[in-house]
Formats: C-alpha cells, sequence, structure tokens
C-alpha cells in the first residue's frame, strides 16, 4: 500500500484483491489486462511475455504473468473479474477496457457477461505497425467501455473524443506500457474528484494519468517486479511536478 491516500499500488491477483473492497467504493474501472493474444497457437502463447512483446532480448522490460489463456478460459476470466469489479463500483459508473483486434469479440462477451452495459469501443491509432502487403495495417487498439447500469448525461463530464491518437511511449519501463497522455485523456470519462480502479496496473501508467488529472487511483498488479516499479515511478512523478 501507498503512503500517499490519493494512490495505492496493491501487489496481488486481481481476483482475490477485489472482493476485499465495499460496494461503491469506486467511480470508474479504467483498465489494460493481459490480452493473451499473443501468438497464433498455443506454444506460441505459453512464450513468455518478453519473447512476445519485445524484441530487446535480454534488456527487455520484465516478463508479466496472466498472458497465456486460450480464449474461452480468457474470456470466462475476465467475465469473473469484471463482475467483481462491478460489485465494487457505484451505479453508473463508468468501465474501460483496452484490448486487441483478436480479443475484442470475447472481451464485449464478457463485459456483458458480467453485467456491464456495452456502450461502445474508442480506438487508440498506434500509428506505427508493421506494414503488410496485401493487408490493412494493425495499427489500432481499442478501448471497450460501457457502464454500470444507466449512466446519467447529466454526469459533469464533457464530450470526448472515440479516436486518440498516440505513438507508443520511448524508453518503456514495462513490455505492454499505454502513453501517459492516452490514459490522462481516457481517466477523464470519471466525474471529478472520483476514486479510479486499475486492476491490471503494469508500471502503473493509469494510477499516474488518474492522480495528475486530479482523481484517486487503486491499482493491483500481481508481477512483484512491476507493483515495485509502478510504487517507485509514480512517487517520483508526482515528487517531479511539484
Ligand atoms: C497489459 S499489462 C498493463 C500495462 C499498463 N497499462 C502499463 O501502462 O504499464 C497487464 C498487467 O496485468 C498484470 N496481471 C496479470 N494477471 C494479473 C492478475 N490476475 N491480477 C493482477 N494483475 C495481473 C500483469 O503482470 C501485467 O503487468
Amino acid at each position: 500500500m501507498s503512503d500517499n491516500p490519493q494512490w495505492e499500488i496493491i501487489q496481488g491477483d486481481a481476483l482475490k484483491v477485489l472482493s476485499g473492497f465495499a460496494p461503491g467504493t469506486f467511480d470508474a474501472v479504467i483498465t489494460d489486462p493481459p490480452y493473451a493474444s499473443g501468438g497464433r497457437t498455443q506454444a506460441e502463447k505459453n512464450k513468455s511475455t518478453a519473447k512476445k512483446y519485445s524484441n530487446m532480448g535480454d534488456h527487455a522490460p520484465p516478463p508479466f504473468d496472466g498472458d497465456a489463456k486460450d480464449q474461452r478460459s480468457w474470456t470466462r476470466w475476465a467475465a469473473e473479474w469484471l463482475y467483481d469489479a462491478r460489485k465494487i463500483c457505484k451505479p453508473g459508473a463508468p468501465v474501460c477496457m483496452f484490448i486487441d483486434w483478436r480479443q475484442l469479440p470475447a472481451a464485449t462477451d464478457a463485459l456483458q457477461w458480467a453485467g456491464w452495459i456495452w456502450r461502445g469501443t474508442a480506438v487508440w491509432d498506434k500509428g506505427n505497425s508493421r506494414p503488410q502487403k496485401g493487408r490493412f495495417r494493425q495499427q489500432a487498439e481499442y478501448i471497450v467501455w460501457g457502464s454500470n447500469g444507466d449512466m446519467p448525461i447529466s454526469r459533469p463530464v464533457p464530450c470526448l473524443p472515440g479516436v486518440f491518437k498516440y505513438g507508443n511511449p520511448q524508453n518503456r519501463i514495462h513490455l505492454t506500457e499505454k502513453p501517459l497522455q492516452l490514459m490522462r485523456d481516457i481517466v477523464k470519462i470519471t466525474e471529478p474528484g472520483g476514486r479510479i480502479l486499475d486492476p491490471f496496473a503494469g508500471s502503473g501508467t493509469t494510477v499516474l494519468a488518474a492522480v495528475l488529472e486530479g482523481y484517486s487511483a487503486t491499482g493491483i498488479e500481481v508481477t512483484d517486479a512491476y507493483a515495485a516499479l509502478a510504487r517507485g515511478r509514480i512517487r517520483q512523478a508526482l515528487e517531479d511536478v511539484q
């Protein structure tokens, strides 16, 4: 836990940690779970995430857990944590979940099985993916979003864009780190001053973005190395802006 009540990174398995929060604790769930989509065969999926998502060899950021499930298992698992996360959110709370094109149908199924209302899919345009002859570039990832029941128009939240254009971060400390500015844009779907939950915090980008935008935030991260990296990164970044 952090010594700062505005944010915390809890080291543990989201499925176990989520059940420890009281109903109505959070105002939004904004998260980037392991997609378990790297690799076409199960043997490729089972490789270390450092091999699947980096070509930096020994200099790659640490590998992370939870990325080797086949699609049926991933969908069941996602429905479980999405259900637990919804139970600890206020009525009307938004949910935003990153996903790629392979897992998009599974993600929208899981979200709805968990009882969220699926309201749309925003686009993160990364711009720089590998060109493929005779094929469309896979240059986007997606943000499946919805709400915990009704989501009144009267919420004090402005109009938000549906497409976000940001390149992958330079000098990443996480294999699948999201751009900080992208996350600063996304957290704005939360009511001002709300408390945001990221059950798959990685290097803490969502938590840092939330605090920089005036929210409080709880991140959960199962991989020890990343929980420690996230805490150090957030502390340092917040010191730098003071
Ligand atoms: C896609 S990454 C998140 C990256 C993050 N958005 C960032 O910018 O650094 C998913 C993270 O979820 C973590 N994870 C996997 N299974 C988990 C679980 N059951 N509970 C909590 N964290 C988990 C992984 O260790 C990984 O760091």
